[in-house]
Formats: structure tokens, sequence, C-alpha cells
């Protein structure tokens, strides 16, 4: 009987204590993968934290989002899937720094005062720089002039309006409703000037409403508001047309005081210091106004229509709320960089990696005084990007924010055919592009149909895409 039981014991010792063993092996690996699961996942997934009253928004490099989708990290397992690429490089210097997990006592703190010689030494504490740098070298000439001054955006600037938020600013009874900023360059004084005299009038601007339905609610609600109005511009040299533009310039501001002009070459790339430093000098002077829109000389806005849209976001209800986050363009989401180095667009792999946020397209685009100032924070926290909507969406991402499509901004123009019907440009709020002489015909066309088109509606806006 003893030996039977001894018998009977070696084979449990053989046959259990691998399966123990085995066991133990498993709970070992069940406990690595899960640990490993919850680092991956809590630093590369998002983190909102709450400071004071502004909320900050974390992205970690490899993450993506959409308005459908919860951020995913692209590859869980690569922990620098955007290793060569130098504005990515440079941004997770930044966004680390600001990482809420990596440096949870920051996370209180105001924005650290040095930002700039943060921004600046991201370049230093990026390693493999160089190498990323070395690739450059057979990159269009644009490319490497960004790049060598992607740190500078400071620049001075040459001509304000006089300490004033914009043209218009005379006999005003409340707020400025809204400040139309438009991009433009010295060359360019024939577009500014049909802006001038169209859909760019400073002043109080009626909206259509208060012409709609004759007696009744028409003429109950005066809509309308001031509307303020500034060119951005940077400096161009024309030394070989023997004009010098800067006199011009001076000129111009001084009998229209719409003119704000910096210190920077005015190139397609620098466009987005256009933005950066439009959103310090609102910050500083502008406090009041309700609403910017952003547009380019090329365009063609139906302002009184704008009015009235602007008029009704804030009648709604939590339009306070609202306000924090409001941005209304033509959205383009998750686009793929452009890598046709013959484009204008064109942004190298070994720059920037992986996809575009969601954008508002740069072309016309409404945003409120509020998101302008939390812009503008955040914004140094940014590193500059040379496709100016691009950046502006990037800043968008960090605030936690995201655009809100309208069918109504046109910044690829009508669909075929539809401009052709009666009262097309009572439906929409912006289009492009259009030549200052065609900018002058439909705002004349616009006012002459007003009556005949009384109750054309916005296109979709009751179905808006989000
Ligand atoms: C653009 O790309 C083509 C082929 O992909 C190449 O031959 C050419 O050298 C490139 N040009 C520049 C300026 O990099
Ligand atoms: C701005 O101020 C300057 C000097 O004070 C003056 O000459 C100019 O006319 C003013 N411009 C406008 C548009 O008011
Ligand atoms: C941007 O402006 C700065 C300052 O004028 C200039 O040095 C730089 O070359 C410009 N960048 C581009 C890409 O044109």
């Amino acid at each position: 009987m003893a030996r039977c039981y001894c018998r009977w014991r070696n084979v449990l010792m053989c046959l259990c204590a691998p399966c123990i063993l085995m066991v133990l092996l498993f709970t070992y690996i069940t406990l690595m993968v899960c640990f490993n699961m919850t680092v991956t996942t809590s630093t590369s997934g998002t983190a909102m934290l709450l400071r004071g009253a502004e909320i900050t928004h974390f992205i970690a490099s490899g993450t993506y989002r959409t308005n459908f989708l919860a951020p995913l990290p692209k590859t869980f397992w690569d922990l620098h899937p955007h290793r060569g690429a130098v504005w990515n490089e440079l941004q997770l210097a930044i966004d680390r720094y600001y990482n809420p997990i990596l440096s949870p006592k920051r996370k209180y703190k105001r924005l650290n005062p040095m930002y700039e010689s943060l921004l600046g030494q991201s370049f230093s504490t990026v390693g493999d720089l160089d190498t990323s740098m070395s690739k450059f070298a057979n990159l269009p000439q644009r490319m490497l002039e960004f790049v060598s001054h992607m740190h500078q955006r400071d620049y001075p600037i040459l001509i304000q309006p006089n300490m004033t938020c914009g043209a218009g600013a005379k006999e005003e009874k409340e707020p400025p409703l809204l400040l139309l900023a438009i991009k433009t360059t010295g060359m360019n004084f024939e577009n500014r000037q049909a802006i001038r005299q169209s859909w760019g009038q400073a002043g109080w601007v009626a909206g259509h409403k208060r012409n709609r339905g004759g007696e009744g609610e028409g003429s109950e609600r005066e809509g309308g508001g001031y509307v303020r109005r500034v060119f951005l511009l940077g400096k161009e040299n024309h030394k070989e047309l023997g004009v010098d533009i800067s006199e011009l310039l001076f000129l111009e501001s001084k009998h229209y005081g719409d003119i704000l002009q910096w210190d920077f070459r005015d190139s397609f790339f620098n466009l987005t210091l256009k933005d950066v430093l439009f959103w310090d000098w609102f910050s500083r002077l502008c406090g009041r106004t309700r609403f910017v829109f952003k547009g380019d000389d090329d365009i063609f806005v139906n302002t009184p229509a704008m009015i009235d849209y602007l008029q009704d976001q804030l009648q709604k209800p939590k339009a306070h709320s609202v306000m924090r986050d409001f941005m209304v363009g033509d959205v383009i989401g998750a686009a793929i960089p452009n890598r046709v180095n013959k484009s204008k667009y064109f942004v190298p792999d070994s720059f920037y990696k992986g996809l575009y946020p969601a954008y508002a397209g740069g072309g016309g685009v409404v945003y409120s005084g509020l998101l302008t100032k939390r812009l503008n924070h955040i914004s140094k926290r940014v590193h500059l990007f040379p496709i100016d909507d691009v950046f502006v969406g990037m800043c968008m991402v960090r605030l936690n924010a995201y655009p809100t499509h309208n069918p109504a901004f046109l910044t690829f123009d009508f669909p075929e055919k539809e401009e052709e019907e009666p009262c097309a440009y009572h439906t929409i709020l912006v289009v492009h592009k259009r030549r200052p002489s065609q900018v002058l015909k439909l705002w004349a066309g616009l006012n002459e149909t007003q009556a005949e088109c009384w109750n054309a509606t916005l296109r979709n806006a009751n179905n808006k895409k989000n």
C-alpha cells in the first residue's frame, strides 16, 4: 500500500510540477503584459487636466483622433512612431514637458514664462536632429529656409492701426461683433480696395434679417453689429520694380487705419506667423470683440448673412460655453500631408510624419474672440508649421477643441453649375476664389437681389456635418 502511494506521489510530482510552473509562468506573463499595456495606454492616451479655469489637453505623439473615434494609439508597441521627422521630434520634446504623467507637478502651474526658451531648448534636446536635418540637403529651398527660422516668431510690428482694434472704431455703442482679419500682401492693393468697398466695410452692418418679413418678426429685432477690419501683412522686397511698397503702405495706413504689418518676409511658409502674431495683437487690443473672421484677400464674403449667422449663435442657449471652442469653416479631417515635391503645399516626411489633425480651411474661417485668446496662449507650446491652417488645427487639438464644418463655407468654390442658380450667393457665407472686379460685381448683385431672394437659406445649414 505504502509502495503504491509512493508510486502515485511520483507520478503526481512528474505531472504537477510542470503544470505549476506553467501556471506561474502564465501569471507572470499576464502581469507583465497588463502592466505594459497600462503604461502604454496611459502615456499615449489623452489626458485632460484642470488648471484653474483653463483646461489643457495633452496629446501624446502617435495618437490621432477624429470626432467619431476615441483617441487611438496608431501602433501601440512602437514608442516612437514618428522618429526622424524634424517637427514631430521637436514637438515631442515640448509635449513631454507638459505631459501630466511624466511631470505631474507641472500641471497646476501657469504656462512657463520661459516658454520661448523652451521652444528653443527643444532644438538642443532632440539628439538625432542632425541626422534628420542632413536629409534636408536636397529639399526645396523654402523648406530649408523655413526650418532655419522656425524657432523665431517675435517679429516687431512695422505699421498698425492707431492703438485700436482695427479700422471702424468710431461711435460704437456696443462691443464689436466681428473683426475681419484678412491676410494680404503689399502688392495686392486692388484686392484690399475691393474688400473695403464691398464685403469688408467697417462700422455698423445690418443683417439681412432686418429686411425680411416686413411686419412681424423682422421689425422686432434689429439684427446687425459693429464690424472692424484689419489687413495682415509681412514685408515684401520689390527693389526690381523701383517702388518702395512700405512708403505706399504707410500712406494707405494713414488713410484707412486698417494695416497691420510685421517685419518678416511675406512668403507662403511664413503665413503661420501672421496667425500667431495676429492672435497676440488681438489679445492685447481687441478684448471685447465677439468674433474674428480670418480670410484671404481673394474671397467673397456674404457679410450680412454672416452677421445674422453669428447673432444666431449668440442667441443660442449655453452660448457662453459654446464660445470657448467656437470655430466654424470648411473642415478637412485627417488629411494626408502633400508629398509631391512640386506642390506649393509639399511637406517632406523628413519634416512631418503622420496625418494632419482636423482643420478648417484657411481661405475663410470664423472663430470666437475667446477662442482667439486661448489659441494665443496654447500656440506658445506648438512649433511653427509651414502650412498655416494646419498649424491652427494643431493648436486646436491641444485645446481639446474641434472646428465645426459648415457647408456654407465654400473654400473650394461652388459645386459645378450651382453658381448660376438664382440666389446662389445668398446661400453661402464665404466663397473662394474671386478676383477684385468679381468681388465688386457680386457685392452689387447681392444687394440688388435682396428682395427677390429674401427667403433663401444657407446651404444645408440645418444638417451640418461635424
Ligand atoms: C522631386 O522629386 C523628383 C522625383 O521624385 C526628383 O527627381 C527631384 O529631384 C525632386 N526635386 C526636388 C527639388 O527635390
Ligand atoms: C493715426 O495717428 C497718426 C499720428 O497720431 C495720424 O497722423 C493718423 O492720421 C492716424 N490715422 C488714422 C487712420 O486715424
Ligand atoms: C520668414 O521670414 C524671416 C524673416 O524675414 C526670413 O528670414 C525667412 O527666410 C522667412 N521664411 C521663409 C520660409 O520665407
